[in-house]
């Protein structure tokens, strides 16, 4: 019996050396210390023993199961140090590194612009009308006085789609004809801003795809004096209390009279410079009077309403006001130009 115990210590401890994670110790124990394991097998047959050999045996089974037990608590610390000191190693961290910086969302500059412009309209009582940008020719041409091949088209290259008649708005001025007979024949005062589309060359001026501002004033009594007084405080207040402004006569199909408004060189002062093509003017938007032909597709009477129109592109108003020299910076996505804004 107690070569018999001697042997079972020397298996079980050999065992214990090998059980390396939580599972492996849990299963050594329920093998070498549970209920069916040889070590109890032994307190079980004592009752068969002499009277001399049983406490012998029982001190000696005794000792071996504490034994047993104590190597078990050891390498259960043990194997708990090693997963604490695995992890520990996987996952270091150097808290005395700098941090790394987390980059911060920002405006695009053209929505900073459109917002400006939102802004000062707003405080004139115009309100914000989106319309779409996909668009029918007869919306975003006919009913707006360019007639089937007449020359003012090639003013405005338009991307077609394959369906027929349906085309990306070239301007934002098809909105005008949607605001109208939304609301005909209630006065109206909207800004409508949105992306445009023409098939051009791109070059430091132009590109395919750029934004209009567009504004719209319906009612009776309208004038062209409230037109230059409607632009000329807009100009003052986004360019500066001081900057002077001039109306030239000009020529749109839905607009009669036409006129495109400059505002005096801010870098030259009105001198002459690279800027302004020594004119000392620089060109900011479009506008007219509505032209009565428009009004009646509008749903007004040219009779009894009337109304003035205008269209400025933000690009150019943001190249302008800080001095860049190309529109395509705009949407090129290049990080290093986007975020000095
Ligand atoms: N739609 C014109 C353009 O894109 C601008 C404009 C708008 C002119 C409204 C007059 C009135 O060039």
């Amino acid at each position: 019996m107690l070569d018999e115990l001697k042997k079972i210590e020397k298996k079980a401890l050999k065992a214990l050396e090998d059980a390396e994670d939580e599972a492996e110790l849990q299963s050594w124990n329920t093998a070498h210390l549970g209920r069916k394991s040889a070590l109890m097998d032994v307190f079980t047959q004592m009752s068969r023993l002499g009277k001399e050999e049983r406490p012998q045996v029982g001190r000696r089974a005794n000792e071996v199961k504490i034994a047993l037990e104590t190597a078990f608590d050891a390498r259960a610390g043990e194997i708990k140090r090693l997963v604490v000191e695995g992890s520990l190693k996987g996952e270091k961290l150097d808290v005395t590194l700098p941090g790394r910086r987390v980059k911060r969302g920002r405006l695009h500059p053209i929505t900073q612009t459109m917002r400006r412009i939102y802004n000062i309209f707003a405080e004139m009582g115009f309100q914000v009308y989106r319309s779409r940008d996909v668009e029918t020719d007869e919306y975003n041409f006919e009913l707006l006085n360019f007639p089937k091949h007449h020359p003012a088209r090639d003013m405005q290259d338009s991307f077609y789609t394959n369906k027929e008649g349906i085309i990306l708005r070239t301007h934002t001025s098809p909105g005008q004809i949607h605001a109208m007979r939304e609301f005909a024949p209630e006065p109206v005062r909207f800004i409508l801003p949105g992306m445009c589309y023409r098939y051009e060359q791109v070059t430091t001026r132009s590109e395919m795809q750029f934004t209009q501002v567009e504004g719209l004033a319906v009612g009776k009594n309208i004038t062209f004096g409230d037109l230059k007084g409607t632009l000329a405080d807009f100009a003052r207040r986004f360019f500066g209390q001081n900057v002077r402004s001039r109306f030239r006569a000009s020529y749109f199909p839905f607009t009669e009279p036409s006129a495109e408004m400059d505002i005096e060189c801010f870098v030259c002062g009105g001198d002459g410079c690279s800027v302004c093509k020594h004119t000392g003017w620089l060109e900011i938007l479009g506008s007219g009077m509505v032209h009565p032909t428009v009004l009646r597709n509008g749903g007004y009477d040219p009779k009894v309403y009337s109304g003035f129109a205008f269209g400025m592109g933000p690009e150019r108003l943001t190249m302008l006001r800080h001095g860049i020299d190309d529109i395509r910076y705009f949407w090129r996505n290049d990080m290093r130009f986007l975020e000095q804004f």
